[in-house]
């Protein structure tokens, strides 16, 4: 905590000394109980404000509510309606959970953070509907890095309960409907936390406490860490990134058969160099679908 606010701190004196105009918000806003909040106008509510960096965010590929269309922007477009459906129950029948969506793979480096990403920036642009991108991957925690953000408490530190509650770990950020939880503290058992008792209530009260809120979770892989799966377990739907050409197909195999009785999964093909510049393209593949649990493998 105090590395972060030093780092606003010291970020903010820079800027007065460069002589820069102030931005109309502090980079990191720290309310704690060392700090009195400034023109807080709801202090009850103690939540911190980040800045994400919209111009590095589209220069790294990845969706900005605010840029022009993009080859990405189109791709999420597509990828994202399904999930918005299930999410708010408006299909044939509602999924238990269902704004509760976990982004994972069979193995790492398949771009689960990436996917997970781009799919919470893509959704920011729905009218009727707010985003919360919470970083669960234990073992190699990255959203904050790839945001450009400084880490600070979060997720674990909800689970053990030790400090604070979710309105004082929420980062607010300057895309209206975007809110994110970092990973939090690291800790010594930090991957069986993300199966524990304490992370089931949590999820419980995240996906009940805004029904207009869908939350999206960059997870461990599911042959790599058996607590992705139980983490599955308790989500509305599972998409599943897969590196096209790389994973093998037994490997996903093995992988959608670790989260069966999830009641929608979703099969998401990373498509690593399609395009004649090598680049990456995305798709949903082998015919999985989506909507209740009775008709999703086709
Ligand atoms: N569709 C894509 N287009 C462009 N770049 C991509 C795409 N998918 C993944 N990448 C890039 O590939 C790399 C690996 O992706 P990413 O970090 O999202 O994988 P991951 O599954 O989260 O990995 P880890 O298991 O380490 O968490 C990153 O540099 C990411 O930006
Ligand atoms: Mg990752």
């Amino acid at each position: 905590m105090s590395s972060l606010i030093e780092q606003a701190a010291q970020r903010l004196e820079q800027l007065r000394q460069a002589g820069a105009e102030m931005p109309a918000a502090p980079v990191v806003q720290t309310i704690g109980a060392a700090q009195e909040p400034v023109n807080e106008p709801h202090s009850a509510f103690l939540s911190r404000r980040v800045e994400i960096d919209l111009e590095a965010l589209a220069a790294a590929g990845i969706v900005s509510p605010y840029a022009p269309r993009s080859q990405i922007a189109d791709q999420f477009r597509v990828i994202k309606r399904p999930l918005i459906r299930n999410a708010m129950g408006k299909g044939a029948s509602s999924i238990a959970h269902g704004n509760l969506i976990m982004v994972t793979s069979a193995l790492a480096g398949e771009g689960k953070t990436f996917t997970a990403i781009n799919l919470a920036m893509s959704m920011t642009t729905e009218l009727d509907y707010t985003v919360m991108l919470v970083d669960a991957d234990v073992p190699r925690p990255s959203v904050m890095k790839v945001l450009g953000l400084p880490e600070g408490p979060g997720l674990l530190d909800l689970v053990i309960g030790e400090s604070g509650d979710m309105s004082s770990m929420l980062l607010k950020t300057n895309i209206d409907k975007l809110t994110i939880l970092p990973i939090g503290t690291p800790h010594a058992r930090a991957t069986e936390l993300l199966a524990s008792d304490a992370m089931v209530r949590l999820l419980d009260e995240m996906a009940n406490r805004y029904p207009d809120r869908i939350i999206i979770f960059d997870s461990p892989p599911l042959l790599l860490t058996t607590e992705a799966r139980v983490l599955a377990s308790h989500m509305g739907q599972v998409v599943v990134v897969v590196q096209a050409g790389r994973t093998l197909q037994s490997e996903v195999r093995q992988a959608l058969a670790t989260i069966e009785a999830c009641p929608v999964k979703l099969l998401l093909l990373n498509q690593a160099r399609t395009g004649s510049k090598g680049g990456y393209g995305y798709g949903y593949g082998y015919g999985y679908g989506y909507g209740s649990g009775e008709q999703q493998q086709a």
